[in-house]
């Protein structure tokens, strides 16, 4: 049985990049392992917040979580801060992990590049990261390609651990999708799309109107060769649109292409347009109910609860082989 463990930072307007290379697939393995899926409330930290700001993007990220479809009877779903071994085993995974490591890696590169104050943890941002997927013996990771440096420290982390404490860690495997691991901007397919680009028109938001998606799509680059067609390399920004049509609406790029041969652009974002607002509209419909149900705290208590419960077994083990002594 798979062991899958994952985390999206309650960072506000999730994009269809979130969706797409994480949170949809998210859904789909609860039917094939024990899923355990975390907001990740100690990792937005990382770049200053106001309290307000992250109590509420907190909430609506869990509210997000259970409109796409996690099952809170199936999955564990929980706020990190609530289960305190992730930051005890943080702690033990800086002291485990070497300032060069953490130093080459691109997120905290890109992260902390001119920026004036860079908190340390910016840069110890994956010791933490390994110790949450660490903390569940979790066998799988579903990750967005921009991860995939961070789940190879976490399996040097835990190999180092062995082999230095004896077997305590189960090495995990990231999940990455070859289509959909990298969604790109919609402005430039050069870039990851990202909230955090100042320009709203180069990503779509999950609670984006669909009038706004329809603006959004018409207005997306492609190039001059005027061919629906799959072609990563040499059209990256038609790729990323066919990428996009196909996770929305469930058929094969080939199908796809084959649709739109001889047709323009034209046609091509009208449909999109129309497959995207369809995927987006039922998950809309179900955040509306449940961003004001107190139906919510309870599902985040109980999923805190049972994070704690296999959290905490792991770290008596930790404690026990690292020397830390327990009465
Ligand atoms: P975060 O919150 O930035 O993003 C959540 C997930 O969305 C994926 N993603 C994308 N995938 C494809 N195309 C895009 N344009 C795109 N943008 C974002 C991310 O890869 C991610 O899977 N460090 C993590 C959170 C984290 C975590 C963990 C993940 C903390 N602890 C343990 C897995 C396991 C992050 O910042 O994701």
């Amino acid at each position: 049985m798979k062991q899958i463990f994952s985390g999206v930072q309650p960072s506000g307007n999730f994009t269809l990049g979130n969706y797409i290379g994480a949170m949809k697939r998210f859904v789909d393995l609860q039917d094939e392992g024990n899923c355990i899926y975390s907001i990740v409330n100690l990792h937005s930290l990382t770049v200053p917040k106001e309290a307000n700001e992250l109590r509420e993007y907190t909430l609506q990220l869990a509210a997000m979580y259970v409109s796409i479809g996690i099952d809170p009877k199936k999955s564990i779903l929980f706020i990190q801060s609530q289960v305190p071994e992730h930051a005890e085993l943080g702690w033990l995974m800086q002291c485990t992990g070497y300032i060069g490591e953490l130093e080459r890696m691109t997120q905290y590169k890109d992260k902390s590049a001119g920026k004036e104050i860079v908190t340390g943890g910016l840069l110890t941002y994956p010791a933490l990261m390994a110790a949450d997927i660490l903390l569940y013996n979790t066998t799988h990771v579903p990750v967005g390609e921009d991860q995939k440096q961070h789940l190879e420290f976490t399996r040097d982390m835990a190999a180092r651990f062995n082999k230095k404490y004896g077997e305590t860690f189960v090495i995990p495997e990231p999940m990455i999708q070859e289509f959909g691991g990298r969604i790109m901007s919609l402005d430039d397919p050069t870039k990851k799309m990202s909230k955090s680009n100042p320009n709203a028109g180069s990503y779509i938001a999950l609670l984006d109107e669909p009038s706004v998606i329809v603006k959004k799509i018409k207005r997306a680059v492609t190039d001059s060769e005027g061919t629906v067609r799959y072609d990563k390399e040499n059209k990256p920004a038609v790729s990323n649109l066919l990428t996009i049509y196909s996770a929305c609406s469930g058929e094969s790029i080939d199908a796809i292409v084959a649709r739109y041969e001889g047709r323009g652009y034209g046609d091509f974002k009208k449909d999109l347009a129309e497959v995207v607002v369809s995927a987006l509209t039922p998950i809309q419909e179900e955040y509306k109910r449940w961003i004001n149900s107190p139906e919510l705290t309870d599902i985040l208590k109980d999923g805190a609860e049972r994070a704690h419960a296999v959290a905490s077994t792991t770290m008596d083990k930790v404690r026990k082989n690292m020397g830390l002594v327990t009465f």
